[in-house]
């Protein structure tokens, strides 16, 4: 009772929350005052129930972890999450010099990312290595999301980071690494969190290591590069154009790391952002493992409302982030590790469930605002459009029909359909053995889930109805809806929405400019990626 109690009242919460919070007009999410009251109830001193704006950047943090495109699209991260690198993962690291690298430094997951440091926009000079080393006992990792590696401006890009070690925030930006992987690295063993290092993201994934000698570690290969001095017909660089001791990277006068853009767009380059094409999306960086039982993030904490985030998520800074909300973070982070020291082979995959609801629901969305468009410009009948949504949305509309409907075709129970179809992929049945960190996650997910099956439920009850022409259908509901579905889609901005749509061929990359490669300022995608040649980049370097 007591239970059932407290899950009404955090209904009730939930609703008045996305009420205040969502500019569109979900009316059955605000009717519906049992719409949480199966789930199981939340440990509501753990955690305070995020809003429905904070649902869905957390729901995004979620199901864009690891993934390069949804990370570029929020790059100034606000998540921590434990995880580890399995045995076996072969690393890489390029130098100037043919000595193994000591103390702290960085492995790359992709050789390309390594050649780049050794022979081509790094240190282009000396003698230059590539070294290959291959973990032989999990790395403890703590991964930090957003272009969390992106040393380029002041858009934010290391403002977790700078916040959670209390740094001043004019140096913020600076290109200081290895002193803030020192203080990262001293501030987590400090607190008895024992980790190898760290995964962060620019063009590519790479291994912020607190010891490069680390025993879990085993250097299998160190390989010279030998540049060539001549340019090739290929376009390869040429080694000579290089001043000595000056690398291809330089800073500004805030000491910010430049990338010098007068060298042309070569198969080097071409290789690197090649190599990380495999991350955007789908299994994204797969050598390295979360555990979400952990994942820390600051959305939703109690101290992070007073910063007032601005609705552009890429604009989401830290600078005025309260001591108080420090603190919180980092005692939630001393906490994620007192969940995450064993390892788990049956710890619940949240990105997973995130994925089920976007890759089922993303394209019906995208065709339900495209149809009630069209419907509305007059471009498109009525019979057809709903012939067509109706058709789209069908199978869900007959999955979450309940007996009542199924022994009677004139009742329609849209809102329990909604509950039906909003708890099936938000996987919320059950109530494991989570943990507060995973309780917030799995709140957000729901909440997203609601509003993404509302809209959906809605339109498949309106296309039956005028299909089968029984029930009273108001002529303004496809407008009301059109509205609804181009205002979620607009707050959900999920990374699907701006993927390449198809898979590029051969000699195309779906290209995604990051920094370093892609210059100075980190580019954030809001149109689909295209898929690009060698040539078209050239073309168009400094993008
Ligand atoms: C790195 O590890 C090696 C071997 O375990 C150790 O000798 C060295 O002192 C460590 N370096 C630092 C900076 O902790
Ligand atoms: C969520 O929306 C509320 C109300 O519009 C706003 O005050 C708050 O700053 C927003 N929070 C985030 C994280 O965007
Ligand atoms: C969001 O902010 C980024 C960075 O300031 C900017 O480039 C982008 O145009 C903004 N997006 C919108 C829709 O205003
Ligand atoms: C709707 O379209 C179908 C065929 O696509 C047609 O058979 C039917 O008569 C149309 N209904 C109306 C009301 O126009
Ligand atoms: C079928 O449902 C409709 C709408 O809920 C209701 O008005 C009608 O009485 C129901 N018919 C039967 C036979 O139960
Ligand atoms: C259904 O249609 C009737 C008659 O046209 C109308 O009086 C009633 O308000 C409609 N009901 C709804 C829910 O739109
Ligand atoms: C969605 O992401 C894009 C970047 O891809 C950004 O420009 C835009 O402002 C975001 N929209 C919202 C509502 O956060």
């Amino acid at each position: 009772m007591k239970r059932a109690l407290a899950a009404v009242a955090l209904t009730a919460l939930a609703v008045v929350l996305i009420r205040n919070s969502h500019s569109g007009d979900f009316t059955t999410i605000l009717t519906r005052s049992e719409s949480l009251s199966d789930a199981p109830p939340l440990r509501q001193s753990e955690f305070s129930p995020p809003a429905f704006n904070e649902s869905t950047y957390i729901f995004n943090a979620v199901h864009n972890q690891l993934r390069h495109v949804g990370n570029a699209m929020a790059p100034n991260g606000m998540t921590f999450t434990p995880g580890f690198v399995p045995p076996g993962t072969v690393l890489y690291h390029g130098m100037n010099r043919k000595e193994l690298p000591q103390d702290l430094d960085w492995f790359a997951f992709d050789p390309e990312y390594s050649f780049t440091m050794c022979c081509n926009i790094g240190h282009a000079f000396g003698n230059p290595h590539i070294t290959t080393a291959q973990v032989v006992e999990p790395l403890k990792i703590v991964y930090i999301d957003g272009a969390s590696a992106s040393l380029s401006s002041d858009l934010g890009t290391m403002d977790s980071q700078g916040f959670l070690l209390d740094d001043p925030i004019d140096t913020w930006n600076d290109y200081t690494e290895f002193a803030r992987g020192d203080r990262l690295c001293r501030l987590f063993k400090e607190n008895g969190f024992k980790l190898d290092g760290f995964v962060r993201m620019n063009t590519g994934f790479e291994l912020l290591m607190c010891n490069m000698t680390n025993p879990k570690v085993e250097y299998v290969m160190n390989n010279a590069i030998a540049v060539s001095e001549e340019e090739g017909t290929a376009g390869l660089m040429k080694r000579s154009s290089f001043e000595v001791g000056q690398t291809f990277l330089s800073r500004d006068r805030f000491g910010n790391l430049l990338v010098r853009p007068s060298r042309e767009f070569n198969f080097f380059d071409y290789d690197w952002v090649k190599s990380m094409e495999r991350t955007h999306s789908s299994a994204g960086e797969e050598r390295v493992e979360l555990d979400y039982r952990g994942l820390v993030t600051i959305y939703g904490m109690e101290g992070s409302r007073d910063i007032d985030f601005p609705k552009n998520v890429s604009q989401h800074r830290l600078l005025t982030g309260s001591e108080a909300l420090r603190q919180e973070l980092r005692s939630q982070l001393w906490e994620a590790d007192k969940h995450t020291r064993t390892y788990d082979p049956y710890r619940i995959n949240w990105r997973t469930v995130t994925d089920n609801l976007v890759y089922k629901m993303a394209p019906i969305l995208a065709q339900i605002k495209n149809g009630l468009g069209q419907l509305e410009a007059g471009t498109s009948s009525l019979n057809d459009t709903s012939k067509h949504l109706g058709g789209i949305t069908s199978m869900l509309r007959l999955r979450f029909e309940g007996d009542e409907e199924l022994a009677n075709s004139t009742r329609h129970d849209v809102d329990a359909q909604v509950e039906r179809c909003a708890k099936t992929y938000a996987s919320d049945f059950h109530k494991y053995d989570v943990t507060p960190f995973e309780e917030k996650v799995r709140f957000a997910i729901r909440l997203v889930s609601t509003a993404v099956c509302s809209v959906i439920m809605e339109t498949a009850d309106w296309a039956n109805k005028v299909q089968t022409r029984v029930g009273n259908v108001s002529e303004e509901l496809p407008s009301k809806l059109h509205a609804d579905v181009s205002d979620l889609i607009s707050d959900l901005n999920w990374s699907y929405f701006v993927s390449c749509t198809h898979r590029c061929k051969d000699n195309e990359v779906c290209y995604l400019p990051t920094w370093p490669h892609g210059g100075r300022e980190p580019h954030i995608p809001a149109e689909p990626l295209q898929c690009r040649t060698i040539e078209d980049l050239r073309k168009s370097r400094g993008l």
